[in-house]
């Protein structure tokens, strides 16, 4: 399978390129992790009990991604440029090979950030990295916004999300019963932040 192309995406501390099949190992090592499975799906028991398991849904997953083009998946290398984390867009605004082809599918794109290691979090390293992916997808890709979904007591992850300029929208409830936080971000909107952590 061939990763997808796109240049690398420098910041200030962190650096985005497209996440590969060399960085499916260190992927699939976190979602084992229930403190990580956890603060993503509400469901800590969710974590994989072995890295086989592990790195067989995390190849299936990447397989059919890297097949889809309105995703993008983003390795996140912090300061020493060693894999720290994943940034995972999906549902991003289909657009036509050709104007004349019809009208821009417009839609409101998801981001999930997964800094693997809880050293790394807190840093403002995921922060920047989603500055860095959402700048792209407005300027580049011609996308109108972004809606996420975040557990109510994951702080953290709400407020960096708040400083990129999102908004809550409101609340729903998964089928499993857990409720979860609706933020929104628009490429109209002032405030979104652009290229930077704190
Ligand atoms: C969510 C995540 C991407 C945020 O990136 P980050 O770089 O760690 O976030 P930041 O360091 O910018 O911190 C964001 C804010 O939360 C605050 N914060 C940091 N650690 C915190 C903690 N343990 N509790 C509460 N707030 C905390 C920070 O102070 C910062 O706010 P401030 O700039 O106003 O001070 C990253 O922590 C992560 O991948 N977490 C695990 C997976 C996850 O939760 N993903 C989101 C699924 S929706």
């Amino acid at each position: 399978m061939i990763p997808k192309r796109g240049e690398p995406i420098r910041g200030r501390r962190v650096t985005l390129r497209p996440l590969g099949p060399d960085d499916l190992p260190a992927k699939a090592r976190w979602s084992v992790d229930p403190e990580l499975v956890g603060l993503m799906s509400g469901h800590p028991e969710y974590a994989r009990t072995g890295f086989d398991e592990a790195m067989a849904e995390t190849r299936r997953w990447w397989e059919a991604r890297v097949k889809e083009t309105t995703s993008e998946q983003w390795a996140i290398l912090g300061p020493d440029g060693s894999l720290i984390g994943s940034l995972d867009l999906y549902d991003l605004s289909a657009r036509p090979a050709e104007p004349a082809a019809g009208p821009v599918v417009t839609r409101r794109a998801g981001l999930v950030p997964e800094i693997y290691e809880s050293r790394h979090r807190g840093q403002g390293l995921g922060t920047e990295a989603m500055a860095l992916a959402i700048k792209r997808a407005f300027e580049e890709l011609g996308q109108s916004g972004f809606e996420v979904e975040v557990l109510p007591d994951n702080v953290r992850a709400r407020r960096a999300f708040a400083k990129l300029g999102f908004m809550e929208s409101g609340r729903r409830t998964g089928p499993d019963g857990i409720e979860w936080v609706v933020m929104v971000l628009s490429a109209a909107s002032p405030g979104h932040r652009q290229g930077r952590g704190r």
